[in-house]
């Protein structure tokens, strides 16, 4: 799916993005972006002037306004802030836009962006229909190169993704593997005050829930299926996975643990040697990283939750919802500008530089 909009040439240097809705992924992804040596950040949209206005400048971010009109342009310098424009100006200057408008908004801005000859990237919110193509760095870089614009899968898709295309990929020859999982999903993110439940388990009743099947947005040949449910939480999901494995797949359970732990962005810690056995712990872990916001990019697996008995797998797996998909619009960006067609080059330098930002 090459495209006409604005391809990198060797005569560029950075690549130049804005970031369309600086809100929780907006925020990270901007950081992200920042901190790599070849591309910059050129602007970030806020709706109106509120508190997160202050972190762009801070951060030295271009601010420019959701919207082109004149009236909502002007209140940011009413209350002190300095607006370089309309997302028309941002995107005047971008080479790729990254979509971070809360879901299902993202939709309508497709047509914009086309109009303005900027590649674009979405986020899991918005329907793989809309750009007909998806994304996730382990499963399909190399399907995204020189795109004109894509969608990077959300929180769970690209945790389900890390660690069951490695192992797909070993089991292909042998008839590949078929997968059922039950997500146990946070409520709300820690900053949403508006979302539930506080007090229930609260099922998704639509069978199966959607984030099995999104897989195969990235990765068709996963037969896979899943199940969902809300829980009173805010820092993290859980997922418990069931695999069944080809005849022959010749893994073990310490092959498989081996496997993941070659795998980028999968951590694998023993809950009981290291006495993290929730997610409480595992962010404890993460803040003590030194990430910003103790984000942990990294799909968290508990070794001793990892049993293989027969032609069965058996593992749970946590996810940081509003981090594990930073990279991967990082590495997104470089597929679309065809400046990085290998997935583990891009996610290695991705990672380093992101390491290096945060002073690790
Ligand atoms: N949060 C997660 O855990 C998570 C994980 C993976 C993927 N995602 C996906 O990432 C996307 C963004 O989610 P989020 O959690 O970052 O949402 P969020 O925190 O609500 O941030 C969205 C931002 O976009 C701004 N905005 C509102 N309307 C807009 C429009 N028409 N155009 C551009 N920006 C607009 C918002 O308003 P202001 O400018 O007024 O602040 C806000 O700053 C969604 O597709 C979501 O499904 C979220």
């Amino acid at each position: 799916m090459g495209g006409p909009l604005r391809a990198m040439s060797k005569a560029d240097v950075m690549i130049r993005v804005g970031i369309n809705g600086y809100g929780t992924i907006g925020k990270r992804v901007a950081d992200a972006v920042a901190a790599q040596d070849d591309m910059q950040i050129v602007g970030v949209t806020k709706t109106s002037p509120s508190f997160g206005c202050d972190l762009a400048v801070r951060k030295g971010y271009p601010l420019f306004c959701t919207f082109d009109d004149a009236e909502r342009i002007a209140a940011f310098g009413q209350a002190g802030y300095e607006c370089h424009g309309g997302l028309s100006d941002m995107l005047s200057v971008c080479d790729v836009v990254i979509d971070c408008s809360p879901g299902k908004v993202g939709a309508q801005n497709l047509e914009i962006y086309r109009q303005s000859g900027v590649k674009s990237i979405f986020q899991g919110g918005e329907k793989h229909a809309l750009t007909g193509l998806s994304y996730t760095s382990s499963a399909n870089h190399a399907e995204n190169l020189g795109a004109d614009c894509t969608r990077v899968v959300s929180c769970n898709t690209t945790g389900l993704s890390r660690t069951l295309v490695p192992l797909q990929e070993h089991c292909l020859e042998a008839g590949g593997i078929s997968v059922n999982c039950v997500m146990i999903r946070r409520a709300a993110d820690p900053g949403d005050s508006g979302k539930g439940p506080i007090n229930a388990i609260k099922p998704v009743l639509k069978v199966p829930s959607h984030h099995g099947p999104d897989v195969m947005t990235v990765r068709n040949d996963i037969d896979i299926t899943s199940l969902a449910v809300a829980v009173p939480t805010t820092i993290m999901h859980v997922h418990a996975i069931t695999v069944t494995l080809p005849q022959g797949h010749g893994l073990s359970t310490e092959s498989i643990l081996d496997m993941w732990k070659n795998t980028p962005r999968v951590l694998i810690m023993n809950g009981a040697n290291t006495r993290i056995t929730s997610t409480a712990e595992v962010m404890e872990l993460a803040r003590d990283i030194g990430r910003t916001w103790g984000d942990l990019h990294e799909i968290f697996v508990w070794e001793d939750g990892v049993s293989l008995q027969g032609d069965t797998l058996y593992y749970f797996q946590a996810i940081h919802q509003e981090s594990d998909v930073i990279p991967e619009n990082v590495d997104a960006i470089r597929a679309l500008m065809d400046s990085e067609s290998d997935w583990k080059a891009s996610a290695a330098k991705t990672d380093s530089a992101i390491a290096r930002f945060n002073g690790l």
